[in-house]
């Protein structure tokens, strides 16, 4: 446990150099770390509302129920096609006899419900076929009760044997958490049926098909310096043929094949049996995304290697070629020329200019001497054709132990260009840990600090909460990333989503459920970083030593070149009130006045659903005086201060 300072403190000085500029602070500081588990993906910012829209999952009609008025045998068969079409094999096929609306029909139950919202518009599609023309479809979305809440009718005019797609759209007329969405059939005829899809009309830059407004402006709010993806685990998959596979989620969405989402079935005491990864939300999304919201992207790759906590499958090191061919090819997706292969992906897709991708991950949370074989392969094919290209490589899965100093002596010997560390720790931890980088060596390989958070239970425990302790924790330490940009050049807070109803891991930094979102406590430490990065590191001490944990206090200090101010980030980790003078030494001239930017809270505040901003921050101006500034530090608080230089 920490001991927290009980007694009042003497009054301190902390003094920051303002004209000793130490590292540049990498754009890229502070970023965001997206996986699809805890439902991140689909049932969560990909704003599809039906499950298991093409009913590729295991079990074909999972998600939907069949009803019909009358007995009536295979009046709806689910159809398997796959010699003709291997990623998307299963359709259904609807035989209606005389029937009238109500008859025959089926229920898609959404993810844990549809979130529906009052007088936004609804887009419902199908691709169809017709074998014997003659049937209606109407669409209904309905509450609990089956009370309607908007709705539309769709009439297929395409007969034959091709397939076609139809639209409609409706507006709802209430607003409800959990609805439902029924299609009853009318009429006399066969009608085939697949991707039947519903999404509202209000998605994130109001794309068709898109993300969950919401969410992605959580995200755009942080103004995140990267985006890594699609995680995680999930891209080294239970075995290799579950592994991600970056071709298999761009072009059209029906062909991109579905698989299992290894958080189906991880973790048995969080079974989420429905949980498949309809790659909706693919590569071009990915880049899309990061486009949007001004970050740069990071994909990760599978390395030959699936999770070494499942099948720990490797690729023999003479069959990797695939496996490399698709790290070159994704290069090319996001940077080629249009008249390349990949480049024309792209832009078929809607986006001739290059993503400008700069760096790609290979591995995930892989080691061992099989992980620096194959990494060998790849960083030789990947330098040879793109020498500017930054490779991202694991070492493993914590930040201490026999497995990672292997890994980080060997890749450093490979003169890596970015090692990702990844620490889930208690929150002693991350106090403890803040001078980790302060003795590391400074020309060699650059960290990526690619997945932390703490937990106040055990890493996987389902009782970890996002509070206030957890949160402060990081806060401390990340007054140490910072104090060594030279060291650090990309940091990210892990998981990113998780759906109240639908989650394996806790703590996660953004909570969803159906309609509403919240930042953690996490989330405004990691977005008042991310908005006060600055662009150079300067000095800040306490009796000439670094501030990390005397009196419990942590500090580090920026000048953001680009608006001339000086930021000073102090961490109060202790319960009393802490008054200390910050000297500003080597500033000409100050501004007589700065914000000071709060957050702080009881240890085992956390936010939530009802109260989302409870502990949130809270900006205020603070008086500066020559070259001196009194900070009042709240117990238990983390301060941000933003003065002008003149
Ligand atoms: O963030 C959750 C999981 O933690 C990631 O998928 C994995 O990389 C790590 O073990």
């Amino acid at each position: 446990m920490i001991l927290f300072l009980t007694s009042l403190n003497a009054q301190q000085t902390l003094t920051v150099k303002v004209n000793e500029p130490k590292a540049e602070i990498q754009p890229t500081m502070w970023g965001v770390f997206f996986e699809d588990i805890n439902l991140g993906a689909d049932g969560g910012i990909y704003a599809e509302l039906v499950k298991n829209r093409s009913f590729e999952f295991f079990k074909p009609l999972m998600g939907w129920t069949v009803h019909q008025k009358q007995f009536n045998e295979g009046a709806v068969l689910v159809v398997n096609r796959k010699e003709e079409n291997t990623a998307n094999p299963r359709f259904i096929r609807v035989t209606a006899t005389n029937a009238a609306k109500g008859d025959l029909g089926l229920t898609n139950e959404g993810f844990r419900g549809m979130g529906i919202k009052k007088d936004v518009r609804y887009d419902f599609s199908v691709m169809y076929r017709h074998p014997k023309a003659g049937i209606k479809l109407h669409v209904e979305l309905v509450d609990s009760t089956g009370k309607n809440l908007g709705g539309t009718t769709v009439t297929p005019t395409e007969t034959g044997g091709d397939w076609h797609k139809t639209k409609a759209s409706f507006t709802a007329n209430a607003t409800e958490p959990k609805a439902k969405m029924n299609i009853w059939f009318e009429g006399n005829g066969v009608i085939d049926l697949d991707m039947i899809s519903l999404f509202p009309g209000d998605t994130w830059k109001n794309r068709p098909g898109g993300m969950r407004a919401d969410m992605v402006q959580l995200l755009a709010d942080m103004k995140p310096g990267f985006i890594r993806f699609p995680g995680g685990c999930i891209v080294e998959g239970y075995d290799l043929s579950q592994r991600y596979r970056w071709k298999n989620t761009v072009g059209p969405l029906e062909d991109r094949q579905l698989i299992i989402n290894r958080w189906n079935f991880e973790f048995t005491h969080r079974p989420t049996p429905d949980y498949f990864q309809t790659f909706g939300l693919g590569f071009f999304e990915y880049f899309q995304l990061a486009e949007d919201i001004g970050a740069e992207p990071l994909p990760i790759l599978n390395c030959g290697m699936a999770c070494q906590f499942n099948s720990a499958e490797v690729v023999p090191v003479g069959e990797l070629d695939p496996y490399v061919k698709d790290a070159l090819d994704l290069i090319e997706f996001a940077n080629g020329d249009v008249n390349t292969k990949w480049g024309k992906v792209r832009a078929d897709m809607g986006h001739p200019s290059p993503f400008n991708l700069k760096m790609i991950g290979v591995g995930n949370e892989n080691w061992g001497p099989q992980y620096i074989e194959r990494l060998k392969v790849f960083a030789k094919a990947v330098k040879a054709k793109y020498p500017n290209i930054k490779l991202v490589n694991s070492s493993g899965t914590d930040p201490n132990g026999d497995r990672f100093d292997y890994l980080n002596s060997e890749l450093r010997k490979m003169h890596a260009d970015i090692i990702d560390e990844h620490y889930y720790r208690r929150p002693e931890w991350f106090f403890q840990n803040a001078r980790r980088y302060d003795n590391y060596e400074r020309k060699s390989s650059k960290v990526f600090a690619g997945e932390y958070a703490a937990q106040s239970d055990k890493t996987v425990s389902v009782n970890n909460k996002n509070n206030w302790l957890t949160a402060l924790s990081e806060a401390a330490f990340m007054t140490g990333l910072e104090r060594n940009a030279d060291v650090v050049s990309m940091a990210s807070y892990a998981p990113l989503f998780a759906h109240a109803e639908g989650w394996q891991w806790t703590p996660d930094l953004i909570w969803v459920d159906n309609l509403r979102s919240y930042g953690t406590t996490d989330y405004y430490v990691q977005k008042l970083y991310s908005l006060n990065k600055g662009t150079t590191e300067i000095p800040i001490t306490m009796n000439n030593d670094v501030v990390a944990g005397q009196d419990s206090l942590y500090a580090s200090a920026c000048i953001d070149k680009k608006t001339n101010e000086v930021i000073i980030k102090v961490v109060n980790a202790s319960p009393k009130e802490q008054v200390n003078t910050m000297t500003l030494d080597g500033a000409k001239k100050l501004a007589l006045q700065g914000t000071l930017t709060v957050l702080k809270g009881n240890l085992d505040d956390m936010n939530s659903f009802d109260d989302p901003q409870h502990v949130s921050p809270k900006e205020s101006t603070i008086g500066v005086k020559g070259n001196n500034i009194s900070l009042t530090a709240a117990p238990y608080s983390f301060n941000v201060i933003r003065v002008k230089m003149m």
